[in-house]
């Protein structure tokens, strides 16, 4: 059985059948002649490609986003509604955001602007507007468009009333449902459950899972080649589910991380500070922590952060679920301790704030940029005496880690210009950086004691 994919473009209906799932919504746009949506990185990190996704909002309602169709495969937009540059306007009827980058002059070429055009679009309609560079953070122009088109995103008036597009969103948005999609070969499984998730895995313990594909079809984009069966978790929803009991935060681990600014940049430490710099919008309305965790990246960011909160994970499997302490949750580069069996579910932040959080990210450019070091230092003060302290690091060793020698060393001492030596040396001795292409070993362990200083200067200013 080989099924077919329905979902709306441009406000038609459409099915798909016999197209390898593996193929990117990009890709599959492009041989139907959509070809506004432009390849150039394949790697979610230029916009070129961006199309608009209609997503659950608030209230009931819907809201529009942009995301990089490099990055989603085709199945994913099963049950979907999406808008692609030319369903916005026409010649002769263009849409309010297209007027306004001409009036700007805001084009120069046709490679990337379809892409901004997309993201101002989701921006002109937003309920909250972001600051015109976060909603551009992910569209790149290589030929310095960027002043004219930040300017178009300031000055966007609100959508005029009878805007067909605003009236939009008034009502709800589709919902992810469950889909079995088969095609040249390969095969994709949207489960719409946690227990179907988990039998789909144990019978078919060759099959990759997806969440929101921002590592794995990037990766699968630069390989050239890809799974013959993927599960996909978009459709579960115990896997979305996120509470705050008693102080402690459980967010699951298929919240995406723009979920997880809007209910958690408050009230988990460090968050505030982390979202902002984790890589584009666009890639944060697809981007899961689940994901994040899994890929176990030496620099993934919510690693970093959740290591010095003291989180835990938790792994679902057919007979029951575990908790395992996150310091314990990476076994090597690209490596955990889950089970063949078991899938991420959630993960836990005890309640306990810091007095003192802090995260630091180093990075080549300040948005949408890997880190190549970074460092989540949370101490707890009594009286400006160091009660506890966890200090957590990226990108100096084949797997975020903290340094629990200088953390044991910190304890009882003030934060003085002693205990910033002290807690230097310790973290030092803890880590041998390599060189890469991001940064050379040389650097990343003076980067290492610089934080510290600045995480001493900023707490006695
Ligand atoms: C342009 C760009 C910028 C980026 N910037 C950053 C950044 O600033 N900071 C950062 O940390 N990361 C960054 N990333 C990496 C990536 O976005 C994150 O790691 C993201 O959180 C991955 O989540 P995902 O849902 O997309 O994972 P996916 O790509 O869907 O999956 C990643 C891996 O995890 C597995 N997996 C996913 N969910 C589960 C689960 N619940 N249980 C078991 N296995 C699971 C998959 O099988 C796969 O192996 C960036 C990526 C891109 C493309
Ligand atoms: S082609 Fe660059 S983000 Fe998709
Ligand atoms: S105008 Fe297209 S890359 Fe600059």
């Amino acid at each position: 059985m080989g099924g077919a994919l329905h979902f709306v473009l441009n406000g038609e209906p459409v099915e798909v059948a016999g197209v390898d799932p593996r193929t990117t919504l990009l890709h599959w746009l492009r041989a139907r002649g959509l070809t506004g949506a432009k390849e150039a990185c394949g790697e979610g990190e230029c916009g070129a490609c961006a199309v608009v996704s209609v997503v659950p909002g608030r209230d009931g309602g819907s809201r529009y986003v942009a995301q990089n169709a490099c990055l989603l495969l085709l199945p994913e937009a099963d049950g979907a509604e999406i808008w692609t540059v030319e369903g916005f306007g026409r010649a002769g009827a263009l849409h309010p955001v297209q007027q306004a980058i001409v009036a700007a002059h805001g084009s120069q070429c046709g490679y990337c602007t379809p892409g901004f055009v997309a993201a101002l679009f989701a921006h002109h309609y937003a309920a909250h507007r972001p600051a015109p560079e976060q909603a551009l953070a992910g569209n790149l122009c290589r030929c310095t468009g960027y002043r004219a088109l930040r300017e178009v995103a300031a000055g966007l008036p609100a959508p005029a009333a009878g805007d067909p597009f605003a009236a939009r969103l008034r009502a709800p948005a589709p919902a992810a449902r469950a889909l079995h999609y088969e095609a040249a070969g390969a095969r994709f499984d949207r489960p719409g459950s946690l227990a179907g998730a988990l039998e789909l895995r144990a019978r078919h313990p060759e099959a990759v899972l997806l969440a929101g594909g921002t590592d794995l079809v990037a990766e699968l984009n630069q390989r050239g080649s890809a799974p013959r069966h993927l599960i996909s978790l978009g459709a579960v929803a115990e896997l979305r589910a996120c509470a705050g009991r008693g102080g402690t935060v459980t967010i699951g681990a298929g919240a995406t991380w723009r979920e997880i600014e809007e209910r958690f940049a408050g009230r988990v430490p460090l968050f505030a500070q982390l979202l902002p710099r984790f890589a584009s919008p666009l890639v944060r309305e697809r981007a899961t922590l689940g994901g994040n965790l899994m890929t176990a990246s030496p620099v993934g960011d919510g690693a970093v952060a959740l290591l010095a909160l003291d989180a835990e994970a938790e792994l679902a499997s057919p007979h029951g679920s575990r908790r395992v302490p996150l310091h314990e949750f990476f076994a090597g580069y690209r490596r955990t301790v889950v089970g063949p069996g078991e899938i991420l579910a959630a993960v836990h932040v005890p309640a306990a704030p810091p007095s003192l959080a802090r995260f630091h990210k180093v990075t080549k450019r300040e948005l949408d940029d890997i880190a190549c070091v970074s460092a989540a230092i949370a101490l707890w003060l009594d009286g400006g005496t160091v009660t506890r302290a966890r200090l957590a690091f990226g990108g100096v060793a084949p797997t975020p880690a903290r340094a629990l020698a200088a953390e044991q060393a910190l304890v009882g001492r003030r934060l003085d210009a002693a205990s910033l030596a002290a807690c230097q040396a310790a973290v030092a001795a803890a880590f041998r950086p390599i060189s890469d292409v991001r940064a050379s070993a040389a650097y990343r362990s003076a980067l290492l004691g610089s934080l510290l200083a600045r995480t001493w200067a900023e707490a006695s200013p």
